[in-house]
């Protein structure tokens, strides 16, 4: 669930470390390092605080580091070798400093256990997405010389008390997990497997978080799920087992209650499912100005008998349908997707529904894959991973070259427009220009002139390339 809007193909973020500058009562310094979706990056966040409130610092140079964490992704093979890479580079550090404590976090140490640590000698320490409590103690047990392995899954934890530490500095924009897990079983995806059963996150602690945002000069929240249209909340349940003749939050009312917090607070969200998202969620979304006219909204295929295959619960047909309400509601909202090429048994036919779905409904962005077999999915049981390689990379090349068309479309018809950008900081070419997002998602650069980081300035658009808006502002709004 990654989602960098700058890159048409996107493999996950690239270890990113985290630093906290504060007192730390053992003098330990931990340094994390972030692989894949945005849960990920918001997970480290929630590892740094439990860590911090055990005594330890964090550090951005892994040189000073005594404890080393990576949070990794197992969606693709390649985003596991990237990691295995890296954990070979942590290997000769530690031949340096014996005294270095290695460890995996995430979905790859849930995915291969203690293997990691018996028998590739990788790690010292291996945690699973619903383990992080218990980092500090097995910390502990590597110092003492034992196997620090825990792996459980379980079907309430939601880190709901715990306040992230946030480790960009001055931050705009923030990620805000609601929810955990998945129970879809697409049949490719090894998300159910490695991040177990969904469970909801009590509204009322969400809303704490944002306001408590908002205060630290934060701009924007994007709320996390796997799927967030099926955030339910029970009040007597603690969103574990449901109790219907209680009263619940859903997921539309949630975006109410985080509306409301201020209008001066964005939102954004991720990621909406084809066969769950109601228009009770894109009604609320049409009712609140400071609620982002953008959906990420998955495809995957273009073709029901490929849809029926992935087990994503919804045709052709249903999705395009869908396209239409968002357009129904929000005539400017923005849509992005993500598509696999070259799923088992995937014939031209098929892979040319994508193409035509592709044109049809014209995303504003898209993240594209070849398929990934993935251990234990539904499909490497019950399909064979058939399409050949090359054919998976051509149907890929059709596509992205198609998406880049597609998005200088999407662009050029902002150009001429006036629109509002929350200012994110300096553009990576020049001191000299700001840059931020619109509200449908697109970057904007223009020139810095007396303008800062947080504001909400207005922006003519004057020309555009496939990946970025330019213009001049006008005003602060
Ligand atoms: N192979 C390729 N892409 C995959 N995704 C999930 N599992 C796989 C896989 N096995 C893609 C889907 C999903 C996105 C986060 O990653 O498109 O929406
Ligand atoms: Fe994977 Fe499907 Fe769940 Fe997304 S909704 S995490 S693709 S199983």
């Amino acid at each position: 669930m990654e989602h960098n809007h700058n890159k048409v193909i996107d493999e996950g973020r690239q270890g990113e470390a985290l630093e906290l500058d504060n007192a730390n009562i053992s003098g330990k310094k931990l340094y994390v390092e972030s692989y894949g979706c945005q849960m990920n990056f918001s997970d480290s966040e929630v590892v740094a605080s439990i860590m911090t409130n055990n005594g330890y610092s964090t550090t951005r140079n892994i040189d000073e580091a005594d404890v080393v964490l990576i949070n990794t992704c197992s969606i693709r093979e390649n985003a596991e070798q990237r990691v295995r890479n890296r954990l070979t580079e942590f290997k000769h550090r530690k031949d340096q400093k014996p005294d270095l404590v290695v460890g995996i976090l995430g979905c790859m140490a849930e995915r291969l256990k203690k293997s990691l640590l018996e028998e590739e000698k990788l790690v010292d320490l291996v945690a699973g997405p619903d383990a992080y409590r218990d980092l500090p103690n097995l910390v502990d047990e590597v110092g003492t010389g034992q196997k620090a392995v825990n792996v459980l899954l379980s079907r309430d934890e939601t880190y709901a008390d715990i306040s992230p530490v946030r480790l960009d500095h001055g931050g705009i924009s923030a990620f805000v997990t609601i929810m955990r897990g998945c129970d879809n079983m697409c049949s490719f995806c090894v998300v159910p497997f490695t991040r177990g059963r969904e469970r909801s996150r009590d509204p009322h602690t969400i809303v704490e978080e944002c306001k408590d945002l908002l205060s630290k000069g934060y701009r924007e929240v994007t709320l996390l799920g796997q799927n967030v249209d099926s955030y339910r909340w029970n009040l007597t349940s603690k969103g574990v087992v449901k109790d219907e003749n209680q009263p619940t939050t859903n997921f539309a009312q949630l975006m109410e209650m985080v509306a409301l917090v201020s209008p001066d607070l964005r939102i954004r969200f991720s990621t909406s499912h084809p066969k769950d998202m109601t228009d009770d969620v894109l009604e609320i979304m049409a009712k609140y100005e400071n609620i982002c006219p953008y959906i990420h909204l998955p495809v995957q295929s273009g073709h029901s008998t490929v849809l029926e295959r992935m087990n994503r619960g919804y045709s052709r047909e249903w999705y395009l349908e869908r396209i239409d309400a968002i357009r129904r509601f929000m005539p400017d909202c923005a849509i992005s997707t993500d598509i696999i090429t070259g799923f088992c048994g995937e014939t031209d036919d098929e892979h040319d529904a994508t193409v035509s779905l592709m044109q049809q409904v014209k995303f504003d962005f898209a993240y594209m894959f070849k398929y990934s077999e993935r251990p234990k999915t539904l499909a490497e049981r019950r399909f064979a991973d058939d399409v050949p390689e090359e054919v998976k990379a051509k149907r890929l090349t059709e596509i992205i070259e198609l998406q880049l068309k597609n998005s200088k479309l999407s662009n050029e018809k902002q150009v001429g427009e006036t629109v509002k950008v929350l200012v994110e900081g300096a553009s990576k070419r020049s001191e000299d220009q700001l840059c931020g997002r619109n509200g449908q998602n697109a970057m904007v650069i223009f020139p810095r002139e007396n303008y800062e980081k947080g504001q909400y300035v207005l922006v003519k658009i004057t020309s555009c390339t496939s990946a970025t808006l330019l213009g001049e502002a006008i005003s602060i709004c």
